[in-house]
């Protein structure tokens, strides 16, 4: 009868002494001692390794020279105490190559992230990227466990839609080669079509049909900067609140993150103990505070004022922060790392700098906006109150090349208040990995210029 296949991660967690059992992997390093040949295996599901034991015994020891890194093979052996520095090892009785792997390129251990960046299809082998990348499974998994736990529906909203709902005008359009190339076909979809910048609108819809609803989707932006927070391609968490207004969704936030971080630091030691040992812009107390403190919040005004004084105690900034500009990166990360060294809200910015459908405040100037900023990312998180009143929704609409008709028919029919914001998934994974370039969060990473496999 043959053991039963176990992952290495199951092997490692509640390891019974003396159990046969079989484990499939990738070799990491094998070193050999005496009569003894050492293999470390990593099957990808934990971040630690198996210390597999050949001996002389072995079926399969005479092939052993074969064993290099980067090989896949199958191990079957009995579960013992260790003597070395891990708790547990394989004691192999049988040990067979199924993939060899000649001119490996990932030998040794430390390769830099950008070297790794160029053979980002196995770099998810190396215990940097599969600790990212389990990290990032637990984010996900936590986004869904917050919002099913507070009653929220999972909405699919369009990938493939009209409207630049951003106003950004950075949109990819979708068009069929051929016939646009030919010229004589209309468009495929009867008018001109996009890929989504953001799944809002429809969330809109949702939340004033079904109460609650989040989407968590691919969004794209034709963004021809070339930053490390910036992709072609990114996932956003969009949730959308009927009845609840700017306050209701400063909060909504601000659990999330308190949340989510709180789960995956439950859910990830070994990784994030790694990381932090690797990358010093992860730092396991910052993550700890965020998990436990609420952001604090700010107005705009306030802000700009903040960032005023910091200038006039000698604080450098590229741009001049000035009522009316937007936040940029280095405000945003100054506010959050040295202003309140954490997670800062901040609120009602001028109407000029933000879409049409933000809510208008009272004072004529500002809308009943929202970001949530970190220190070292800047803005993780942008929403709003949306703006309910039929007139004034109108007058914005009027603005916009768009029929948005549908839109205005959710003020028509039983408007209500209603508030959401979108979080960017991949600078919130960079944030709870330590990872600098967004582009170490994501398995094949688009961005300008950028499509490598
Ligand atoms: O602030 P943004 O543009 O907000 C919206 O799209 C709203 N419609 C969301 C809503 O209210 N439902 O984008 C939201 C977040 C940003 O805060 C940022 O974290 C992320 O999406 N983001 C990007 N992430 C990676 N690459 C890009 N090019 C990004 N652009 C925005
Ligand atoms: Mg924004």
């Amino acid at each position: 009868m043959t053991a039963p296949r176990m992952s290495v991660k199951a092997v490692l967690a509640a390891p019974t002494m003396g159990q046969r059992v079989v484990v499939h992997g990738w070799l990491r390093t094998r070193r050999t001692a005496k009569n003894l040949s050492f293999l470390v295996v990593n099957d990808g599901s934990a971040q630690e390794s198996l210390q597999v034991v050949v001996d002389c015994h072995t079926q399969g020891h005479d092939q052993i020279e074969d064993f290099s890194t980067g090989v896949s093979l199958c191990v079957e052996g009995e579960i013992k105490a260790s003597r070395g520095q891990q708790q547990i090892e394989l004691l192999a009785t049988a040990v067979t190559l199924i993939g060899a792997a000649p001119n490996y390129p990932l030998q040794k251990k430390g390769h830099t992230l950008e070297f790794l960046r160029e053979q980002a299809h196995l770099r998810a082998r190396t215990n940097t990227f599969g600790a990212v990348f389990r990290i990032k499974d637990s984010t996900a998994r936590a986004t869904h466990d917050f919002f099913q736990r507070a009653g929220f529906y999972c909405l699919h909203a369009p990938i493939t839609t009209p409207s630049d709902c951003e106003g950004a005008g950075n949109l990819f359009a979708v068009t069929v080669p051929d016939t646009e190339a030919s010229g004589s076909a209309p468009h495929f979809f009867g008018r001109p079509a996009y890929l989504a910048v953001s799944g809002q609108l429809y969330a809109e819809a949702a939340a004033l049909a079904l109460g609650k609803v989040y989407t968590f989707a691919p969004t794209f932006r034709a963004e021809n900067s070339n930053t490390t927070r910036h992709l072609a391609e990114f996932w956003m968490i969009e949730p959308e609140v009927a009845f609840a207004d700017l306050n209701d969704i400063c909060t909504l936030a601000a659990d999330f993150v308190q949340q989510v971080t709180a789960q995956v630091l439950r859910d990830n030691v070994a990784e994030l103990e790694f990381l932090q040992k690797h990358y010093p812009a992860l730092s396991l107390p910052a993550l700890e505070k965020l998990s436990q403190t609420t952001c604090a919040r700010i107005t705009y005004t306030e802000a700009i004022a903040l960032l005023a004084q910091a200038v006039s105690r000698g604080q450098r900034f590229d741009h001049a922060p000035t009522w009316g500009a937007s936040l940029q990166t280095e405000h945003e990360k100054y506010l959050a790392g040295e202003v309140f060294s954490g997670a800062v809200i901040v609120t009602d910015y001028p109407k000029a700098i933000k879409p049409f459908y933000m809510r208008s405040n009272d004072d004529g100037k500002t809308v009943a906006a929202m970001d949530l900023l970190l220190p070292n990312i800047g803005e993780l998180v942008g929403g709003s109150q949306r703006e309910e009143r039929l007139d004034l929704i109108t007058a914005r609409c009027a603005e916009l090349h768009e029929d948005m008709s549908w839109y205005l028919d959710l003020r028509r029919f039983g408007t209500a208040p209603h508030a959401g914001w979108g979080l960017g998934f991949e600078r919130l994974v960079q944030y709870l990995s330590g990872m600098q370039n967004i582009r170490d969060t994501v398995f094949a990473p688009r961005a300008a210029q950028l499509l490598y496999f």
